[in-house]
């Protein structure tokens, strides 16, 4: 059964804005998600009754309770790999990523598309239904009417279900909607950082890991950096501080892409550099997490430990099941990655050799993403353009030259993710840079100051806009420091 917004929303409700769906009913929904995520989850580790429950139990009311109290009947439905929140689609955000994964496999896997909660709930009642949808054996096509019926066996009518429905054509090849690209992009990162840790944790757990899966992922991935690379580009600027390794492979797949593809390479050698630049720190997934998230300077021994994980990555990837997807040129990219073109990187060499290009490209992508990272033992990072500088003055003997002048064309003389101050006084974000390389300095540029109401303006600005009387209406007078601001920069690109 599908719920018309008109027949199951109270008039009370505020319209719809134009971009989709209002803050607070974002927040809710998403809120919503990770508590029924855990829920689920807890419960399947201990019975119904079992007092560890309740915490959970009463946040997941909560959350419920406050959201059928706003919206009067809520549905939450599953439309191919999303979840909407009375027919308006839920975004998620970088924190709320697993969560939603977890709730898409768990559903889909019972077969369940949508639940209706009619009223609001009690404690009893969300329990019974809690267990009852974890014990739904999985596959079978008449779930969503058995959970309805022992629902009704206990009088509990105020939730309905409904079964998963099969959109046509979901398998089929994939294509990019020009208007939709940046959704498309969002989902592309997300789903590439939740299968990164996946195969970490396998390998971590010595069990099979799917590479045939990342590779699919790169090849899409390929598909938007050809199309568009600015929409990509800008998802590097999501930095999740917790699952640094995961974030970080994808960032730097992200700009090894890029610069493969101003290098000319075919579709081929880019899925090679992508897999390679998803794999390039596998080896860290062999050093324990005390040394990995040391918050202090690692002592001798941890530093040498630290620095065997290139090599731990050839081993890890010579070890793969799936040996056939990869070939030498990646296994060397891995091992290369922190050579450095004079080889004063590290593993030391008995003898000289050249540092390969895919182990050049990565080498760059690694310092940059890294530097404009914060992590526990610097929280404050270097903006873009400090990150450039230093590459480009303070450490030019770490790269190769070339690559990185590509590199810095690539990223811009403003990279995107760069707060500016402009001649108007407006500060902005640099959201994507104008591709003529005349305009390197005139790039696209989105406003973040607020209207009188005290709301974001989100306007984007194409700092090549002239102003009639032969100059440009806006220009960039000076890159601004955004933790001064208190600016969080990713939520922009979210
Ligand atoms: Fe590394
Ligand atoms: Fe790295």
């Amino acid at each position: 059964m599908d719920i018309s917004p008109s027949a199951t929303q109270p008039k009370t409700v505020s319209p719809k804005p134009p971009d989709g769906m209002d803050a607070e009913l974002s927040k809710l929904g998403n809120n919503l998600v990770t508590k029924f995520h855990v829920l689920m989850r807890i419960s399947q580790i201990y019975d119904s009754k079992n007092v560890a429950l309740n915490q959970f139990v009463q946040e997941f009311l909560d959350t419920i309770n406050a959201l059928i109290k706003r919206e009067g009947v809520l549905s939450l439905k599953i439309r191919k790999d999303d979840f909407f929140l009375n027919d308006q689609r839920l975004r998620y955000s970088v924190e709320g990523f697993t969560s939603f994964k977890y709730l898409l496999t768990q559903w889909k896997k019972r077969l369940i598309g949508e639940v209706i909660f009619r009223t609001s709930m009690e404690e009893g009642s969300l329990r019974y239904f809690i267990y009852t949808l974890i014990n739904l054996e999985e596959g079978r096509e008449e779930n969503a009417d058995l959970l309805r019926r022992q629902l009704e066996s206990r009088n509990i009518t105020s939730i309905e279900a409904n079964p998963l429905e099969v959109v046509e054509g979901e398998e089929e090849a994939f294509t990019v909607q020009k208007e939709d690209e940046r959704e498309v992009a969002k989902k592309i990162f997300f789903e590439t950082i939740g299968t990164i840790k996946e195969v970490i944790t396998n390998i971590k757990g010595k069990q099979h890991a799917d590479v045939r899966k990342l590779k699919r992922l790169a090849q899409k991935a390929i598909h938007l950096v050809i199309e568009d690379e600015s929409i990509l580009l800008g998802m590097t600027m999501i930095k999740n501080y917790d699952e640094y390794t995961f974030n970080h492979s994808v960032n730097v797949s992200i700009y090894s892409l890029a610069i493969g593809k101003r290098l000319g390479f075919s579709k081929k050698t880019l899925t090679e550099l992508g897999i390679t630049a998803l794999l390039h720190d596998i080896g860290k997934s062999k050093i324990p997490r005390e040394v990995l998230n040391k918050p202090a300077a690692l002592n001798d021994e941890e530093w040498e430990m630290m620095k065997r994980h290139p090599l731990m990555g050839v081993e890890v990837v010579l070890n793969l099941k799936q040996l056939g997807e990869i070939n030498p040129r990646m296994v060397v990219g891995i091992f290369d990655h922190h050579l450095m073109p004079d080889l004063s990187g590290y593993p030391k060499l008995f003898r000289k050799k050249e540092v390969s290009l895919f182990g050049r490209i990565i080498q760059i992508s690694d310092a940059y993403d890294a530097m404009t990272t914060p992590r526990i033992y610097k929280k404050i990072p270097y903006t873009p353009g400090q990150a450039l500088a230093l590459m480009l003055r303070e450490k030019a003997a770490h790269f190769d030259p070339l690559l990185l002048k590509i590199f810095i064309g690539l990223v811009g003389v403003y990279p995107i993710g760069s707060l500016v101050l402009l001649n108007t006084h407006e500060i902005g974000i640099v959201y994507k840079t104008n591709l003529e390389s005349m305009w390197l300095d005139r790039p696209i540029v989105l406003l973040v100051d607020r209207d009188e109401e005290g709301h974001p303006k989100k306007e984007l600005v194409d700092l090549t806009e002239a102003d009639g009387g032969g100059g440009y209406k806006r220009t960039i007078v000076k890159t601004l420091d955004p933790y001064k601001y208190h600016i969080d920069i990713a939520k922009y690109f979210l």
